[in-house]
C-alpha cells in the first residue's frame, strides 16, 4: 500500500468508527450473499397458514418460540414476586404544560432485588387520558430534561467522561444530556404522555455473569445463570417494558389501548422484543435498531451475528452463538420478529449514515413480514422498493430512513407521532387497517 493510500484508509477508518461504523464489515451490496428467508407463514409441519385463526393457534405460537429458543432466550414464566411501589409527589411541570411524577417500582425473590424508576410525563389539560410513548433510556432519567427535581439514577452507568459519568455512577452533570433525544415538550404538546425508565435499572449493560438485575430473580434453586436458552439483557431490558406496562395500563390519566414501545439501537431490539411478546402494546416503534433487531441477518451487511455475540455477549442467548459465521443456518431471521407484532402498527427507521445497522436489511425485513400483516387485516408497508431518504412509506407498516447518522432526531419524532396520530384517531386508523 503506497502511504497516501494507507493514509485515507486510516482516516476513512477512524471516521468510520467515530460514527460507530466500524470500518471492517461488509458494506458493499454486491458482497450480500444469496440467501433464502424462511416463510414466516410455514409451519413446522409444511403446511402453509392461510388464514388468521390458523396464525394464532398453530403458527404464531412457533415462530415465538423459535425467537426465544434461537434468539433472545426465553423469558421465564410469570412467577410471584414481591413488589412494593412507591410514587414521588405528582408536580406541575414544563411550564404548565404537563404532570410529572417518578413512580418506583422494587421487585424481589429470594436474596435478590430489582428497583426501577418510571419518570412519567402526561399533558395537562387534555380531555380524556393520553395516549402514551414508553421507552427505555441509556443515560438515566435525569438526562432526558435538565429538570433538577428528577431523581439521578444511582445504579452502575459506563463510564462516560463527556456525559458526567465517572466512577459507573452518574454525576449531576448528566442532566439533560440527552434531552435532544427526547422533546418531551413537542410529545405533550401533541397530546401524549412519555414514560421512561433507566434500562440499567433492570440490567447492567456488561457482562456480568448475570449476577445483577432481573436475572437472579428468576433463577431456581443453586441456579447461577441462565440456561442456553434463557434471556440474556435483551430479555431483561423487555421485562422490565412488560413491567412498566402492568403500572401504565393501571393509571387513570393514561389510554391504556394506545400506548406505543419506542427504542432506539440496543433499546429498539429490546422495544421490538418486548411489543412482539407483549400484546398490551398497540404499536412498536424501533429506531435504529439494526443487527438483532429490524436487519436482516442473513445479508451479511454491517454488524454480523458473531460480531454482535463477541461485542455483547450477554444481549442474547446463548444458543445464539451457534450461528456464529453461520446466519445461513439459521431457522428464521428478524421478520419472524417483526410478524410477531402484527397486526398492531409498526414503524421502522432507519438513518442512511448507518450501514452499521443495515438500513436495507432494516427495510427489506418489514418487507418480507408483509404477509402476516395482510393475513391478519393491516395493510403492512407494501413497498416496492427502499424510498428516498426522508419520505416514509407504508400505511400499516411505516418505513423511513432520514439522512444522518446513528440518532433519535427530532425529525424521527415528528413521524412517530404523525403515525400514532394516524393509529390511536379511529377514522384514519380505518383507512390503514384493512
Ligand atoms: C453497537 C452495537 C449495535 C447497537 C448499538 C447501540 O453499535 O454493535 O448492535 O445497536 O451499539 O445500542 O448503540
Amino acid at each position: 500500500m503506497t502511504p497516501l493510500r494507507f493514509f485515507v484508509s486510516c482516516t476513512v477508518a477512524a471516521y468510520s468508527l467515530c460514527l460507530g461504523q466500524p470500518a471492517d464489515a461488509n458494506y458493499d451490496e454486491a458482497n450480500v450473499p444469496a440467501y433464502v428467508l424462511p416463510d414466516p407463514l410455514l409451519c413446522s409441519d409444511g403446511t402453509l397458514v392461510t388464514s388468521a385463526a390458523d396464525w394464532w393457534s398453530k403458527r404464531r405460537p412457533e415462530v415465538l418460540r423459535l425467537l426465544e429458543q434461537e434468539v433472545y432466550g426465553r423469558t421465564p414464566a410469570a412467577k410471584k414476586l414481591k413488589i412494593v411501589k412507591t410514587e414521588r409527589k405528582v408536580r406541575v411541570a414544563l411550564n404548565g404544560k404537563a404532570q410529572c411524577k417518578e413512580v418506583i417500582l422494587e421487585y424481589a425473590s429470594g436474596g435478590a432485588r430489582v428497583v426501577m424508576t418510571i419518570l412519567l410525563y402526561l399533558p395537562r389539560g387534555r380531555r380524556g387520558p393520553a395516549p402514551l410513548f414508553l421507552g427505555l433510556n441509556f443515560n438515566g432519567n435525569q438526562s432526558i430534561h435538565p429538570d433538577p427535581e428528577i431523581q439521578l439514577t444511582q445504579v452502575w452507568m459506563r463510564n462516560d467522561s463527556l456525559y458526567g459519568v465517572f466512577n459507573n455512577r452518574a454525576s449531576e452533570k448528566t442532566r439533560g444530556v440527552k434531552a435532544r433525544r427526547w422533546p418531551v415538550e413537542m410529545i405533550v404538546e401533541r397530546g401524549y404522555g412519555l414514560a421512561t425508565i433507566y434500562y440499567g435499572d433492570l440490567d447492567p449493560d456488561y457482562d456480568d455473569g448475570f449476577k445483577n438485575g432481573v436475572h437472579p430473580l428468576y433463577y431456581s434453586q443453586k441456579q447461577t445463570r441462565p440456561m442456553e436458552d434463557e434471556w440474556g439483557a435483551i430479555g431483561a431490558w423487555a421485562w422490565g417494558l412488560s413491567r412498566a406496562m402492568d403500572y401504565l395500563v393501571k393509571e387513570p390519566g393514561i389510554n391504556s389501548r394506545q400506548i406505543a414501545v419506542i427504542g432506539h439501537s440496543r433499546l429498539g431490539k429490546a422495544a421490538l422484543w418486548a411489543g412482539a411478546q407483549d400484546q398490551r402494546f398497540a404499536l412498536v416503534i424501533s429506531n435504529n435498531s439494526g443487527c438483532g433487531g429490524a436487519a436482516l441477518s442473513k445479508r451479511i451487511y454491517g454488524e454480523t451475528v458473531e460480531r454482535i455475540n463477541t461485542g455483547f455477549p450477554h444481549w442474547f442467548c446463548d444458543r445464539f452463538k451457534r450461528y456464529n459465521g453461520r446466519e445461513q443456518d439459521l431457522p428464521l431471521d428478524q421478520h419472524f420478529l417483526l410478524a410477531l407484532i402484527a397486526p398492531r402498527p409498526l414503524y421502522i427507521a432507519s438513518a442512511e449514515q448507518d450501514r452499521w445497522a443495515d438500513p436495507k436489511g432494516e427495510f427489506l425485513c418489514a418487507k418480507a413480514a408483509d404477509p402476516v400483516f395482510h393475513l391478519l387485516g393491516n395493510a403492512g408497508l407494501n413497498a416496492g422498493s427502499m424510498p428516498a431518504v426522508n419520505t416514509p412509506v407504508g400505511d400499516g407498516v411505516r418505513y423511513h430512513i432520514r439522512t444522518g447518522k446513528h440518532d433519535v432526531t427530532d425529525y424521527d419524532w415528528q413521524q412517530y407521532l404523525d403515525f400514532a396520530d394516524r393509529c390511536f384517531k379511529k377514522k384514519a386508523a380505518k383507512a390503514a387497517f384493512k
